[in-house]
């Protein structure tokens, strides 16, 4: 199934933004058998993001359900205000994004002070070569394919050459992407270098999920 002797792994991370969540423990351990990497959750504040979903309480919850790493993608503004919150709730992974704050570095410094691996997202007009003044500071880039806000949109095809770009740049750090990932798109991005695929409806929204999760991380 890895194919052709590329032993390149691709891990991937369900969102579950449109997950049920009034069923959320069958949901995410759900996931986790049907052999996801790591669980995506999707923070959003209604303002940095036109839309609202869940805060620390939930990622505490979560935490309680499922082992795998929770991968935190945090959507708010500001994000310097809640890092410790969140990572005491169980994130592994706390993701901010390069245009929600004028504190990024600080922001980075201060989720890697707390013990946890830093992400920095860039929107679709956001280029890669913002992320050059906080070289050192991340370990992981996650690059957006759609814009913000809501899962179920279609894939923006000029976020492939924004992986490759990030891998060039930053040959060390993960390059996640997210928005859009459909047994397609996922070929596309997996040839430009990605590591970490993020999939919402593409999961979520179908009865076999480990077939959905195999069928995206072939490479
Ligand atoms: C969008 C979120 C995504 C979203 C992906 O702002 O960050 O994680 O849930 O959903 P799909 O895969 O449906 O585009
Ligand atoms: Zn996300």
């Amino acid at each position: 199934m890895e194919g052709k002797g590329n032993m390149r792994k691709i891990f991937i991370s369900p969102s579950i933004l449109t997950a049920d969540f009034a069923r959320l423990e069958q949901e995410c351990k759900s996931l986790e058998k049907c052999g996801a990497d790591w669980i995506h959750c999707d923070v959003m504040d209604g303002n940095f993001v036109p839309n609202i979903t869940f805060g620390m309480p939930l990622v505490k919850s979560i935490r309680k359900c499922v082992v795998l790493p929770l991968d935190v993608h945090l959507m708010i503004a500001r994000p310097e205000r809640y890092v410790e919150q969140f990572a005491e709730a169980g994130a592994n992974l706390i993701t901010i994004h390069a245009e929600a704050t004028d504190k990024v570095a600080d922001c980075l410094k201060l989720i890697r002070a707390c013990g946890k691996k830093a992400g920095i997202s860039i929107k679709p007009n956001t280029p890669v070569e913002v992320l050059e003044q906080y070289r050192g500071l991340f370990d992981m880039i996650l690059i957006m394919s759609v814009e913000p806000g809501f899962g179920g949109q279609a894939f923006i095809e000029s976020s492939v050459d924004k992986i490759r770009r990030a891998k060039e740049l930053f040959p060390d750090v993960l390059v996640e992407v997210d928005g859009g990932i459909n047994k397609n798109t996922a070929k596309k991005v997996i040839d430009a270098g990605v590591d970490v695929i993020v999939a919402g409806s593409a999961i979520m929204n179908v009865s076999d999920r480990s077939t959905a999760i195999a069928e995206l991380r072939k490479i």
